[in-house]
């Protein structure tokens, strides 16, 4: 068996040469999610803009049909509503003090990802000043303008600083002793960013707004309450948290990114604090720093300002379960491999491989097989299981829940992980490495999403990747459309329409998958596992 015969070619829809110019990205940016597939239909090159619209559509409907009532559950206090401009500074600034009073304004360029949907255009300068000769030094490094053209929102801006840092919950303030003044700030010495790791306008307005302000002397910021020997990360869960593969891409999988190198002595500073999120995910937050988080928001707090040394505003992030070396955002290359690792570590799953096949052990592979209840539901679950287990897997059918340790442990314990497409998926971060993980892609020309959402992280975590593209006899679309209707004739053509054709059609159909055509990829999965 060949396996060209059981996978397709996923691709983005766009091949290297219809890359969208930069100017027409940041319209698309700007555009209210409800607009943009009528901005697309008059668009003229219909498969580079759609290959353009696919991240831009995930960013907006990917919380399932929840980002609304999630953006508007962590609605911001009047005072933060004002939405900033979209920052076309686009700086990177560092200040160093104790040196030269000549400005000394440098110019990298950082060098570009192999990949030509990437393009990183950073500025460096440089600015140093004559000692103060009392404090240490004060720094200030803020990263705003890096550009992922297939991901708008994969580069969030993060601010690191070194000196004298001063937090005050109550103002939603980092004071930052700066004798110099020098640095990013605007004319009232200010620097404010919205810490969610996912640079996405359409949740930006519910992240808290967290100033970084610039103060000649330690007399000018509040007296210290607390001080702390680790350096602070201040970030939000607000966005599209609760939705499993949010948590990860816009909140743990950057946490990871920022901190893993600290090895625990990190304090944590979480804003738009949702106890429940933080009780969820305390085992990876223990795992993550030694200290006990610092609730941000904490009203109750009063006039409590921890004082830090070092600080860090806001999360590095990448793509969604993809991270890739950086010289800034990822200087020690962490993989994701390395993120499955410090998840089994931080929840005790056992397996960091699958078990080992065949006459001598005499195991049969272990398949949990995903079940969804919404949209795209796999309608012949039972007949799919039973050809799997016909086929010699010990089958388990779960619905993901809220308990994330207790599904981590069944994923864990599976050598093959099948689902429809979804963010079920994400699961796939608790497998050992070298399992299998099956996708079944519903109908619609989702090879965009299938890849970059699920395929390539599952090769990245060095899994076993299986994709299964059901065909116009296994989707329910079939029911409800006509066969000459463009839904089957020309499925780029609701891409083009926009996000709410995409989630109206596409998202919610259900699958039924011929159990025939289907068996050789479940061959595929099980061959796999022998090798
Ligand atoms: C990270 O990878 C780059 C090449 O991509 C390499 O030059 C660098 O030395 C690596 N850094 C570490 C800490 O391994
Ligand atoms: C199921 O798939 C097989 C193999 O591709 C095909 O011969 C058969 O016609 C399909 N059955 C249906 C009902 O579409």
């Amino acid at each position: 068996m060949s396996s060209t015969a059981y996978t397709r070619p996923s691709k983005p829809p766009g091949t290297a040469g219809e890359r969208r110019p930069p100017r027409l990205a940041k319209e698309l940016g700007r555009i209210e999610p409800k607009k943009l597939g009528i901005g697309l239909v008059a668009g003229c090159c219909l498969a580079l803009l759609t290959y353009i619209s696919f991240a831009r559509l995930f960013a907006i409907y990917s919380p399932v049909f929840e980002s609304t009532s999630l953006v508007m559950k962590n609605a911001p206090p009047a005072a933060l509503t004002q939405q900033n401009p979209v920052l076309t500074d686009q700086q990177q600034t560092k200040i160093e003090e104790g040196k030269d009073v000549s400005e000394d304004v440098t110019d990298t360029k950082e060098p570009s990802f192999a990949e030509a949907t990437q393009k990183n255009e950073e500025k460096k300068e440089t600015v140093t000043k004559p000692s103060s000769g009392e404090t240490d030094e004060a720094t200030i490094t803020c990263d705003e303008n890096g550009v992922d053209e297939g991901f708008p929102y994969a580069r969030p801006p993060v601010c690191e600083l070194t000196g004298d840092i001063r937090i005050s919950p109550k103002d939603k303030t980092m004071f930052f002793v700066n004798p110099s003044g020098a640095g990013p700030f605007n004319d009232n010495g200010e620097k404010k960013i919205r810490p969610y790791a996912r640079k996405d306008d359409f949740l930006l307005p519910g992240v808290v707004e967290v100033t970084i302000k610039s103060v000649p002397s330690p007399a000018a910021a509040p007296a210290c309450t607390r001080t702390h020997d680790v350096p602070a990360v201040v970030f939000s869960v607000a966005g599209y948290t609760d939705n499993f593969f949010h948590d990860n891409t816009d909140v743990m999988i950057p946490l990871f990114l920022t901190t893993a190198h600290l090895a625990g002595e990190v304090q944590l500073l979480i804003t738009n604090f949702k106890p429940w999120w933080v009780h969820k995910y305390t085992p990876l937050l223990k795992k993550i720093s030694n200290y006990e988080v610092i609730n941000f928001d904490d009203k109750d707090g009063g006039d409590v300002v921890h004082c830090f040394r070092r600080g860090g505003l806001g999360l590095y992030r990448d793509r969604d379960l993809i991270i890739s070396p950086h010289p800034t955002r990822n200087p020690r290359n962490y993989t994701m491999v390395d993120y499955n690792r410090f998840l089994r570590r931080a929840f005790g799953l056992p397996r960091d491989t699958p078990a080992v096949l065949g006459d001598k052990t005499g195991a049969r592979p272990r398949m949990l097989l995903i079940e969804r209840k919404g949209t795209r539901k796999l309608l012949n679950l039972h007949d799919v299981a039973a050809l799997c287990e016909e086929l010699g897997f010990a089958v388990t059918v779960a619905e993901a829940g809220a308990d994330v340790r207790g599904f981590a442990e069944k994923v864990n314990a599976a050598d093959v992980l099948l689902a429809v497409h979804g963010a079920g998926l994400t699961n796939q971060i608790f497998l050992p490495t070298g399992a299998v993980l099956v996708q079944i892609v519903p109908w619609g020309k989702m090879d965009w999403m299938a890849t970059n959402f699920y395929g390539q992280p599952a090769r990245d975590m060095r899994l076993r990747y299986v994709e299964y593209y059901v065909s116009e006899e296994e989707t329910t679309l079939k029911d409800k459309y006509p066969r000459d209707h463009y839904v089957f004739k020309d499925p780029m053509a609701i891409h083009a329409q926009g996000w709410f054709a995409l989630a109206e059609i596409v998202m919610k159909q259900d699958v039924k998958v011929n159990v025939t055509r289907f068996k050789p990829f479940l061959l595929k999965a099980l061959d796999e596992l022998q090798e």
